[in-house]
């Protein structure tokens, strides 16, 4: 009789569930037809879009960075200043040349050879090349930062973000005429 009054119960607790499943999942759907999310570039974010972005990114990132195959050298900034000029300056300009829609994008693509913050910072600059490079290899979902790694070759990954990793620094004349030379 106990036995039987229990299986009851867990009936009616199980029909309980499948109807507050229903009801969420009803209640989300009507939210994302009719509530205002955000989908527009001029929307505003999400409460903590950014932090909930950025925390699986960097644990992602921090799990599988790698360190550079091979040590700076004019040479090696050389080769990221026309891997640069070709694949990125369209979206994160060129020393002191912005993009024009770059702040129309959602995420912003940041200017990465502008100073900032307060310690001398230029773009990634503060960055591990190890950070930059998965970034640049797996691209960033949801943001207009796209996965290189059918585009360009490992070492040529590399030396863009070796380069990104001293933009602070004063860089040799040659690799700032490729940096600011006409599209090819
Ligand atoms: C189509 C536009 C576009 C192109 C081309 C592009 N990026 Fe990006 N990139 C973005 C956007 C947008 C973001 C911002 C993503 C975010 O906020 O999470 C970004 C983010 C980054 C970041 C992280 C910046 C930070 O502050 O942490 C790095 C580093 C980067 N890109 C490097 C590159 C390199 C190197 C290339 C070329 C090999 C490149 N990007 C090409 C749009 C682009």
């Amino acid at each position: 009789m106990a036995k039987k009054s229990s299986g009851g119960g867990f009936g009616k607790i199980f029909l309980g569930f499948l109807l507050g499943v229903a009801t969420v999942a009803l209640g989300l759907f009507a939210y994302l037809k009719f509530g205002p999310l955000p989908v527009a570039v001029s929307d505003a974010p999400l409460p903590f879009e950014k932090e909930i972005v950025k925390l699986p990114l960097n644990a992602r990132i921090e799990r599988e960075s790698k360190t550079a195959p091979f040590a700076i050298s004019e040479d090696v900034f050389e080769s990221g200043a026309h891997v640069y000029r070709a694949q990125c300056a369209s979206c994160h300009g060129t020393p002191g040349h912005d993009v024009g829609y770059a702040k129309y994008m959602f995420p912003s693509a940041p200017q990465l050879w502008k100073k900032h913050g307060t310690h001398g910072v230029v773009g990634v600059s503060d960055d591990e090349p190890g950070e930059t490079y998965w970034k640049v290899a797996n691209g960033i979902r949801l943001t207009g930062m796209p996965s290189y790694s059918h585009v360009l070759s490992d070492a040529q990954m590399w030396q863009v973000s070796l380069l990104l990793k001293n933009a602070d620094k004063e860089l040799p004349r040659p690799v700032t005429e490729i940096l600011n030379s006409p599209t090819p």
